[in-house]
Formats: structure tokens, sequence, C-alpha cells
């Protein structure tokens, strides 16, 4: 539970807002950062924290791209493909990497549970399309083969990690 592990952030959360319910979003990426997305569990959580019905909560994870209703992979990569970016070859670039990863034409989360790709809109960044957030880290002027290069470097970075975990 959030409360039981985060007393103090929760506590300091709270005190930035005038009342409860305006705390949600940071609650929500608390909630996020602990349990690796928002569950129904989590979302219903945090609406109890800030004394709303869990449908706002709901509302609130399921307008906004940083938040994630389904488990995602270890790096999330969200690849704007809005319209100016796509006018700099976002789409290209997109269906190039779901292809390259094997995720299939519209997105999803590899087979090893590593990457999880997806569509957003503006991250503000489309003069240096195609460009993608990885963990809400940008990677800017993309293409198939600087992407190869962050994917085989966090792929090993994930072995490292993994490796050290065993032993
Ligand atoms: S349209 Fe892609 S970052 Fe703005």
């Amino acid at each position: 539970m959030l409360v039981e592990k985060y007393a103090d952030r929760i506590d300091k959360i709270f005190a930035k807002y005038q009342d409860k319910r305006s705390a949600m979003m940071d609650l929500l990426h608390l909630a996020q950062e602990e349990y690796g997305w928002l569950s129904e569990d989590s979302l219903r959580e945090v609406a109890a924290l800030c004394d709303v019905d869990p449908t706002q909560a709901h509302s609130i994870a399921g307008f906004y791209t940083m938040y994630s209703e389904k488990p995602k992979g270890t790096y999330w990569f969200q690849v704007c493909t809005d319209l100016p970016c796509a006018l700099r070859g976002a789409d290209d670039f997109y269906r190039q990497l779901c292809e390259y990863l094997g995720v299939g034409e519209h997105g999803g989360t590899t087979g090893d549970g590593l990457f999880t790709v997806e569509p957003v809109m503006c991250l503000a960044a489309c003069d240096k399309a195609p460009m993608m957030q990885c963990n809400f880290h940008y990677h800017e002027n993309l293409d198939l083969e600087t992407v190869k290069a962050l994917v085989d470097k966090l792929r090993a970075e994930a072995a490292q990690d993994q490796k050290a975990a065993s032993e």
C-alpha cells in the first residue's frame, strides 16, 4: 500500500495543494512508479487517498499518455506520430520500429517484456522528429539505425541488471 510505504512523501504531496483532489496527478505518478502501471486496484487506492470516486482517477489516467492502465515493458517507447512529426517521417519511423521489435504494426510489448511501443500525440519536440520518449527521456532526430543502437544498449543494460540481481 502506498500509504504505508510512502507516508512522508504523500504528506509532502498533499502539502503542495489546497485540497486532496488536486494531488491526484502526483499520486498517480507515485502509484505508477511503485507498481509499474495503474491497475484497477492502484486507481482505487489513489482515489481513496484523494477522497474522490475511482472513476475520476480513471478519467485522468485515461486522458494523459504519461499514465498507463496496462502493464508495460521495462522500456516504454512513446513515439510521437502527431501531424507535424508525421510530416517529418514519424509514421514511417514508427512502422519500422514496430517491425524491428516484432510487436505488430499498432505497437505493443515485446515477448521478452523489455520494450513497449506506442504512438502518442505531440510531445512538444516537433522540430526534432522523428522523436520519442523512453521512460520519459527524450530521444530526437531518430532513424532506424539510431533506434537500433538504443535498443541494443538497453538490452545490454537489462542483461547486466539481470546478472547483477542473480549474483
Ligand atoms: S507533433 Fe510530435 S512532438 Fe509535436
